[in-house]
């Protein structure tokens, strides 16, 4: 059976390698590809999300979406992804065009045509956050939100906040509040599953996506001598391999203010929420398993 899914993202090196499973691995169906501005400004999101939809020959439509965040001013993560955002490879420049919609109208309209769809936000939830405030209608028709973002230990931009939950902490409280139920593919997880320097080297010796891939990911500013997070990516892994991922049911609520903005406060106890849970916490990852996906997904695409 496939699975049928949105992306709302902002490639962004690692966004660029899970767009790229999406695209290709034939249980997915991916439906729309939204952009957010996030990792790069949204022009250059939009830009580098077309950029991947040519190379692969693809006609799955890219709506553009926020400039930026609800409230708080926009902060680009340019010095882990380049100025480009997605930097070392030439991509063909006789790009498609995005669509005449905005991307909360081609989110409306995608969902309200493919029912139970999973929403798969790879970058901060601006776009969901004015979906559901403007069409609340549509939270019923989603299946659930298998977002990257978050974090129960530390953050990756200050000591509480994981850098998506913290570019726009007043969407994720939207979005954690929606009533929609949500998987949190967290830095928990993905700090685990680091694209190892072996599986590096291999990928341009599998094909051209290969080396594409292998020629941003060595621009990835996210890395340490163990290997190089591949953060998003971790979101189509749980998708296709649930079973090498540990979840725990929970509570989820984002701090807004204060040092710990942008804090995804996991109700582990139970103390706040008399039981009730609104998010499945991913907690564990078979690392092993993540890369030898990962080589595999690559070298089954036919480019
Ligand atoms: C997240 O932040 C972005 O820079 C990555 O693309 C990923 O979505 C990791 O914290
Ligand atoms: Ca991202």
């Amino acid at each position: 059976m496939t699975i049928k899914i949105i992306m709302d993202t902002d490639p962004g090196i690692d966004d660029a390698a899970a767009i790229t499973m999406a695209i290709n691995d034939d249980n997915i169906d991916l439906k729309l590809i939204t952009t957010v501005a996030g990792n790069v400004t949204v022009d250059k999101t939009t830009k580098n999300a077309l950029k991947l939809v040519r190379f692969f020959n693809s006609d799955i439509p890219v709506a553009a979406g926020a400039k930026q965040p609800l409230i708080k001013p926009f902060e680009d993560a340019a010095r882990i992804h380049g100025e480009s955002g997605m930097p070392g490879y030439v991509f063909p420049d006789d790009l498609p065009k995005p669509m005449d919609k905005t991307a909360v109208e081609a989110l409306r309209d995608a969902i309200m045509a493919n029912d139970q769809i999973t929403l798969v936000p790879t970058g901060s939830y601006t776009n969901i956050a004015l979906l559901f405030s403007e069409y609340p209608e549509v939270k019923s028709h989603i299946e659930r939100i298998v977002a990257m973002g978050g974090t129960l230990g530390y953050g990756n931009m200050t000591s509480a906040a994981e850098f998506n939950v913290f570019t726009d902490p007043h969407a994720a409280r939207i979005v954690y509040n929606s009533g929609v139920p949500i998987v949190m593919v967290g830095l928990d997880i993905t700090m685990k599953a680091l694209l190892t320097p072996e599986s590096l080297e291999k990928l341009p010796t599998l094909n051209e996506t290969g080396k594409m891939l292998h020629d941003i990911i060595i621009h990835d500013g996210d890395n340490s001598d163990k290997g190089i997070a591949m953060h998003d990516v971790n979101t189509i892994f749980y998708l296709l391999h649930p079973e090498a991922i540990t979840t725990e049911k929970m509570w989820v609520d984002v701090q807004t203010e204060g040092p710990a903005m942008g804090e995804t406060v996991g109700d582990i106890r139970g103390a706040y929420h008399n039981g009730k849970t609104n998010t499945a916490v991913c907690v564990d990852i078979d690392a092993a398993e993540f890369n030898k996906w990962f080589i595999e997904e690559v070298s089954h695409i036919s480019k």
